[in-house]
């Protein structure tokens, strides 16, 4: 009888061993099924089209400026959004419903047109040159 029970127990005690293993396996077995099958880049949307030279008015009107300055090269109220911003997705659900300290816009005062042109105007701000470049700091 007690061997029974110690033999059961043992047992559990495999099985419980073993299930995050097994766990492991499941999840990667059901991580193609949740996008479909397809590959997870398929899901994002492409980055519309947007004119930068818009997209400068409009980081000026709504006031993108005060906070990450006039270059979008951020300053002591922001960090820098240009020239690589974050995926287009990701920006336009950052704006739409920011997380710490940026205030929230949402499409009564940003256009989803408007949010892509501030876009197009991010990735062609100028790139900040080599460091190698500025005599002050070459080696
Ligand atoms: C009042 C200041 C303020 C204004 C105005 C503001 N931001 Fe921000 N923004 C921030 C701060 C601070 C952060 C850093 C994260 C946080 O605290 O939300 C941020 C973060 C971001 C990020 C995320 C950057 C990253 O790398 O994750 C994006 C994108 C952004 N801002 C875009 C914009 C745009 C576009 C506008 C204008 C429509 C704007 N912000 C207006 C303060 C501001």
């Amino acid at each position: 009888m007690i061997a029974n029970r110690t033999a059961a127990v043992l047992g559990l005690a495999a099985a419980l061993l073993a299930a995050p293993a097994s766990r492991a396996a499941m999840v990667a077995a059901q991580a193609p099924s949740s996008t479909g099958g397809k590959p997870a880049q398929t899901a994002v949307p492409p980055t519309p089209a947007g004119r930068a030279e818009t997209g400068a008015l409009v980081f000026k009107k709504v006031g993108c400026w005060q906070c990450h300055a006039n270059e979008a090269q951020g300053g002591s109220a922001g960090p820098r959004i240009g020239p690589n911003p974050i995926p287009f997705a990701r920006f336009t659900q950052y704006v739409r419903n920011p997380a710490g300290d940026m205030p929230p816009y949402t499409g009564k005062v940003l256009s989803n047109q408007d949010l892509a042109d501030i876009y197009a105007f991010l990735q062609a701000r100028p790139r900040p040159p080599a460091v190698g470049t500025i005599p002050q700091l070459a080696p």
